[in-house]
């Protein structure tokens, strides 16, 4: 913590101070919260420096391009971890002892599996639903099945339904897929990995034995943990503000996947291969990074830019060397890797993106590597939602921890019309 303080003087006003308050790591803040009594808000549309919250599970530095997950860099559980572990990490602030792993992990795979009445949900959508619609629809409806876990006041009770819903995205989300491409839904199988399992869910077929390819099962879990968790992004804090008035976790991870889907989050990876197949070919690029910078032009290079890094993501390094790994071990060789290549080269060289610290993002690649893997394009935010889940139910059981916690309740700068008479229609 801190001693430091700020003056504020209103005019008019007597000055006052304000505390401030100091983490581990990152900018200081200003308690802000008897603002109120002194008659003025602050006022910070988009959140630009507003912290939320207090947290103890992911850092980002935004100008050194830094993330930590509990404390340890993303380069380093990218090369030496898996993401079962850093589910355990993450929801539990520790890297496990290796019984603790075992444990965690056989948990795990006793929750993969869903009632039966939950595929009956899916037959209610149009084939050609997408799947970020399903996943939406029937993460919400799961908590009309679970009811010994709704107690959110209950440590053992988040926790098992904390288990449950990282157990259960894989499985919901392999059946969107199936369900989108008319063949049936694949039961999870408890002697595969977590990545493998999601893999054979998604690929295998009555018909013939399906072999998890090991290269793709390694570059599939690279992807889960890339995406696993990133401090209080658009849908993590969509999930804490729904989670803040005591809803059930279920509901909180469907409002934070339908905060995910928009394209300037979570959404910007199916974007983005879909601008790379616009482009099509590295002699169109100068043309769309034209259009980039216009003004009048609404369109954006997509897996370009951040609200927090204003330096390279960290993770869009990891994925631009596993994308390389992938493609060479696959011996595939992808025109819109080499799109995507000379459209980062070209940008990061440009004075537009230079001056406005536009850098590639964690979406940039990762849909390259997805659709190596064979996972078609409209899956790709639902990836990106199944490894997120950690991450918001994480944060959603954090703060049902903390103490005297309050509902999430913004004010405004009210600009609409002044109190006036109401007018009776004959008299307008
Ligand atoms: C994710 O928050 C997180 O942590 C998110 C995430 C996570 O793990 O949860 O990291 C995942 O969402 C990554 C971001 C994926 N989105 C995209 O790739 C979509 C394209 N990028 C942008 O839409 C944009 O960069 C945002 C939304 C990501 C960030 O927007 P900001 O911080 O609100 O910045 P801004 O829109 O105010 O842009 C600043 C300037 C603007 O120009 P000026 O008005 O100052 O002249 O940069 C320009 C923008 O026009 N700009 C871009 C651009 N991104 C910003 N210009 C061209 N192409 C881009 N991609």
């Amino acid at each position: 913590m801190t001693d430091k303080k700020v003056t504020v003087q209103i005019t008019g006003q007597d000055a006052f101070e304000l505390p401030m308050m100091s983490g581990t790591a990152g900018n200081d803040v200003i308690d802000v919260r008897t603002l109120g009594s002194k008659g003025v808000f602050t006022y910070d549309p988009g959140f630009l420096a507003t912290a939320s919250c207090q947290s103890k599970i992911t850092y980002i530095d935004g100008d050194k391009g830094v993330l930590l997950h509990r404390g340890y860099p993303i380069e380093q559980l990218a090369d030496g971890s898996n993401y079962i572990e850093l589910c355990y990490l993450l929801l539990h602030g520790e890297l496990p002892s290796p019984e603790k792993l075992v444990t965690f992990e056989n948990t795990i795979k006793n929750h993969t599996m869903i009632h039966e009445k939950i595929a009956t949900f899916f037959n209610g959508f149009v084939v050609d639903a997408h799947p970020m619609a399903m996943l939406c629809g029937v993460v919400g409806a799961m908590s009309s099945f679970y009811h010994d876990d709704l107690d959110i006041s209950d440590p053992k009770q988040r926790q098992r339904s904390s288990y449950r819903l990282i157990a259960k995205l894989p499985t919901i989300a392999a059946m969107a897929y199936k369900y989108s491409i008319g063949q049936p839904f694949v039961y999870p199988r408890n002697n595969l990995s977590y990545s493998e399992n999601f893999l054979n869910m998604m690929f295998s077929v009555p018909a013939e034995d399906y072999k998890v390819n090991p290269i793709l099962a390694d570059a599939m879990d690279k992807i889960f943990m890339l995406h696993a968790d990133h401090e209080q992004n658009a849908s993590t804090s969509t999930v804490r503000l729904a989670g803040s008035s005591g809803a059930n976790p279920y509901a909180c991870i469907a409002a934070g996947i339908a905060s995910l889907w928009g394209p300037a989050h979570g959404g910007a990876n199916e974007a983005c291969l879909n601008m790379l197949k616009q482009i099509g070919s590295v002699d169109k690029i100068p043309e769309f990074v034209a259009r980039a910078k216009d003004k009048a032009d609404p369109f954006r290079l997509m897996g370009f830019g951040h609200r927090v890094y204003k330096n390279f993501d960290p993770r869009a390094k990891v994925m631009r060397q596993t994308c390389h790994e992938v493609l060479s071990a696959l011996n595939v060789s992808d025109p819109l890797l080499d799109v995507a290549m000379e459209l980062e080269r070209i940008a990061l060289e440009d004075e537009y993106f230079v001056s406005k610290k536009l850098y590639p993002n964690v979406d940039f690649y990762s849909g390259i590597i997805l659709k190596a893997i064979g996972i078609p394009t409209s899956m790709f935010t639902v990836i990106f939602a199944m490894s997120r889940t950690v991450g918001w139910i994480s944060h959603w059981d954090e703060m049902l921890s903390e103490e005297g916690q309050k509902i999430g309740r913004p004010r405004q700068l009210y600009t609409g019309a002044a109190k006036r008479d109401y007018v009776a229609p004959t008299d307008r």
